[in-house]
């Protein structure tokens, strides 16, 4: 079995956050208000193609990668993605394979997902009020994504969870009724604090909650904070014993959140970004070739020495992302 790939500070990478293309149809306001703008891209700026995703895939499973979440944009929107959770599932050494998506044709798609070897599914509903979900991501067909996740809890993956961004607007409504409905639904429902991002720090300064008060609420009604492995990545989930579903919380903002990171992160045009944020990612492109198997290796080997301790968000700074669509959180 490969040595994981281990930073400076003993972390161990082991799991791959693999964005598959910029495109998105929502319009989420923290992420892409204005939709995405498509441009004709050509060389360098275009997306990874099948073999070089399958050249990384199987460069990082020999350095010890045992999940591969794939993102985007919206991933969905990607024509082959079968093919690539495909050949993610047929790479020697990958036990997971993750994706996070806006539930676009989830209920269409997910048997053919489930069939190519996914494991693992995250779906973002930042609200599940129709009106409030339609403020919030431009996109009007909630009900479809509620009746695909209702398909996911009742198939074959048993780690289904939804991500839920915490707005200060919107958080007080939402919290009884995802509360409802996760009662009798075996999935996990994860608040993520709102990030910074580049191009929207107004948005952020207005609509940014800490998840450490609702935490703390959440643990007096008889929640409880589930033990995780050291290697598990940063997330704090919680169990009821009158609740089927968990609660996750992913709070970059508080302390040490970045001590337990394992993951590493690739853009859809191929540069490895060590960090979500604070780092400017390197082009591994060029090196995609078969000719260039020792030069992959050292560059990432060497790239990942570089990783930073922590996120630079304290700091509002908030490296090369300018938002989370190139990247996929
Ligand atoms: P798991 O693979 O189950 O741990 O899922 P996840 O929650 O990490 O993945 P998902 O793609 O669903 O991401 C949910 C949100 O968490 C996104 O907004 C991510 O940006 C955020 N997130 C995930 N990992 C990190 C991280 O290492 N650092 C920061 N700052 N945010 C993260
Ligand atoms: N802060 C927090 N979460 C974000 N996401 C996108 N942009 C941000 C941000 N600025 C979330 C989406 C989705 C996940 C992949 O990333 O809501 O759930
Ligand atoms: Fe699209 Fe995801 Fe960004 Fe929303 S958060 S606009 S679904 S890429």
């Amino acid at each position: 079995e490969a040595d994981p790939l281990t930073d400076a500070f003993a972390r161990r990478m082991t799991y791959l956050r693999l964005s598959i293309t910029d495109v998105c149809n929502f319009k989420c306001q923290y992420c892409l208000p204005q939709g995405y703008r498509k441009s004709n891209e050509t060389g360098d700026a275009k997306e990874l193609s099948l073999t070089e995703i399958e050249r990384l895939v199987s460069t990082f499973a020999t350095l010890g990668t045992k999940k591969v979440r794939i993102t985007g944009g919206e991933p969905v929107l990607r024509k082959d993605l079968v093919d690539i959770i495909h050949l993610c599932r047929n790479t020697q050494g990958i036990e997971q394979v993750a994706l996070t998506t806006n539930g676009y044709r989830l209920m269409q798609e997910l048997p053919g997902w489930i069939e190519a070897g996914l494991t693992q599914l995250n779906v973002s509903v930042d609200s599940i009020n129709h009106q409030e979900f339609q403020m919030i991501t431009g996109y009007s067909r909630l009900n479809d994504i509620l009746q695909g996740i209702e398909i996911a809890a009742a198939s074959s993956l048993n780690d289904i969870k939804i991500n839920s961004v915490l707005l200060k607007d919107y958080h007080q409504n939402q919290l009884n009724l995802f509360l409802d409905w996760i009662k009798k639904r075996n999935v996990t429902l994860r608040f993520i604090e709102l990030m910074e991002t580049g191009e929207h720090r107004q948005f952020f300064s207005k609509q940014h909650i800490s998840a450490e008060p609702i935490l703390e609420s959440l643990k007096s009604q008889g929640w409880s904070e589930l033990k995780r492995d050291r290697h598990a990545g940063p997330a704090v989930e919680l169990s009821h014993s009158e609740y089927v579903g968990k609660i996750g919380f992913i709070m970059p903002y508080s302390k040490n959140f970045c001590q337990s990171c394992n993951r590493i992160r690739i853009t859809a045009q191929g540069k490895l970004h060590r960090c979500l944020f604070s780092d400017e990612g390197v082009s591994l492109r060029s090196l995609l070739k078969e000719s260039a198997d020792k030069e992959l290796v050292e560059c990432i080997k060497n790239t990942i020495q570089g990783k930073a301790v922590s996120h630079s968000l304290h700091q509002h700074k908030t490296g090369a992302i300018i938002n989370l669509s190139k990247i996929g959180g």
